[in-house]
């Protein structure tokens, strides 16, 4: 009986050390305004707010995080392209979609005609993303 929970402590410390490591790389977001004019830029998570940042065209705004253990970390950003009124979202990362597909850079260009595009780091593509007109939380 001792035997058995000593390997089972061993497997559960190696499998949440295992865990740890992989959950603790870092992503480095960045979101790239190359819209032609200034933009305006809100960030967050359920626990982070990152602010609004004014972004001008030809620059980025960036942050960096490390996911959660769970895979539930969300960040989502709201865009105002002026002169349009109405703020645009999307999720600049999600766990889920994301884990593999920007483990490490998470590069977005903001381009004309409200064209968003996200860099897949795995495949090495850049794939066409849509902006929502609400955040659908
Ligand atoms: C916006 O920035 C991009 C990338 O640096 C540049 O190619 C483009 O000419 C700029 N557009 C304007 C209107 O300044």
């Amino acid at each position: 009986m001792k035997y058995i929970s000593a390997s089972f402590y061993c497997i559960v410390l190696l499998l949440s050390t295992f865990a740890i490591l992989q959950s603790s790389a870092k992503v480095h977001v960045h979101i790239q305004n190359r819209q032609g004019k200034n933009i305006n830029l809100h960030c967050r998570s359920k626990d982070d707010d990152l602010g609004y940042h004014k972004i001008e065209n030809g620059t980025e705004y960036s942050w960096s995080f490390n996911p959660n253990f769970w895979g539930t970390t969300l960040f989502y950003c709201a865009v105002l392209m002026d002169p349009d009124p109405v703020w645009y979202y999307f999720d600049a990362y999600d766990d889920r979609r994301d884990r593999y597909r920007c483990k490490a850079q998470c590069i977005w260009l903001i381009q004309i005609h409200h064209t968003l595009i996200g860099y897949n780091e795995k495949s090495g593509d850049w794939e066409l993303f849509f902006f929502r007109s609400d955040r659908l939380l």
